[in-house]
């Protein structure tokens, strides 16, 4: 729900965004062309440029009001967080590593950091080749900075168990049997790929246990709608989505 919610708000800043253009150049008419692009320049939000280069990051990042870890950690005040520094993500050794040794992202490290991100930690887990134009990286790196903080620096992560209608906190507190999970996972790795790489579907190597169990629980109940992911978990157990979620969450990303 959260990630709907989220999508939803995209999908609705973009309007309002264009909308806001609409009104701009239909406002009393604009002396000449000049004063009509200065005009619209100062009603443009966030550049939607920067957030069309944030989908090959949107799979495993959440920003924004209520981000939540997904795959990778979420994105709300990145700029100026010391690396690998959330307390409830699981980071590699080697991003806390780096900020132990007081690595932080700048906007020039993420500059360093997304251009090859294997070069510039070498043994993190961020399974992303990488973002060669550098100006791709700095309209990217813009619009991060300025949605991510504009929204709350801490993690709410926690506080969102009982916003799904009808879960059951029970359901985190089933044992999952990795083995069982992996017998079931042959269903779903003709998709999902085990390396953690997304081939334009999301990974889910490294998603949080309790993100990973409330998904399915939202496919199964149609509180999500992809049609695929329904027709997959609809007969699945509360046993089987535990073990599923224990197998899942015993791989590493490659
Ligand atoms: C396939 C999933 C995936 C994709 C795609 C991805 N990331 Fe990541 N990202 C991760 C993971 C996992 C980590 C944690 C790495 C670790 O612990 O070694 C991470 C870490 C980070 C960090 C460090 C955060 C911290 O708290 O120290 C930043 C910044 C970041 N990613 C930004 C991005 C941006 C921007 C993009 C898109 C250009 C992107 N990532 C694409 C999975 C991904
Ligand atoms: C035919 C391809 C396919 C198969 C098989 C499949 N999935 Fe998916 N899965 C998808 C797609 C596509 C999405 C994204 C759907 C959406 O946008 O809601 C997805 C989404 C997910 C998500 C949510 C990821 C997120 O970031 O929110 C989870 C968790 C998941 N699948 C788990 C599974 C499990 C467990 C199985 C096996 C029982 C499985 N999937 C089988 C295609 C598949």
């Amino acid at each position: 729900m959260p990630t709907r919610t989220t999508v939803r708000m995209t999908v609705f800043s973009m309007l309002l965004a264009a909308g806001m253009g609409v009104a701009t150049a239909t406002s009393p008419a604009p002396a000449n062309a000049q004063q009509m692009a200065n005009a619209q320049q100062t009603a443009a939000e966030p550049d939607p440029a920067g957030e069309r280069l944030f989908r090959a990051c949107k799979s495993c990042h959440e920003v924004g009001a209520n981000a939540k870890h997904k795959v990778g950690p979420h994105l709300d005040g990145v700029i100026g967080r010391i690396a690998g520094s959330l307390e409830d993500f699981r980071y590699s050794k080697a991003m806390r590593a780096a900020g132990e040794g007081g690595l932080a992202w700048s906007e020039e490290n993420l500059h360093a950091y997304l251009a090859k991100p294997r070069d510039f930690i070498p043994g993190n887990r961020m399974s992303y080749r990488g973002m060669a134009s550098a100006e791709d990286r700095t309209t990217l790196i813009t619009w991060l900075a300025n949605v991510s903080a504009a929204a709350p620096a801490e993690n709410p992560v926690s506080e969102q168990t009982s916003a799904i209608p009808g879960f059951s906190e029970a359901l985190l507190e089933v044992e999952g049997d990795p083995e069982y999970g992996e017998y079931l996972a042959g269903e779903c790795v003709t998709c999902h790929q085990p390396t953690g790489h997304v081939e334009g579907i999301p990974s889910i190597v490294g998603l949080p246990r309790d993100y990973f169990i409330r998904s399915l629980f939202e496919y199964k109940n149609n509180i999500r709608s992809n049609e695929v992911m329904k027709l997959r978990v609809g007969n699945l157990s509360n046993e089987e989505i535990a073990a599923l979620a224990a197998y899942f969450g015993s791989l590493e990303p490659q």
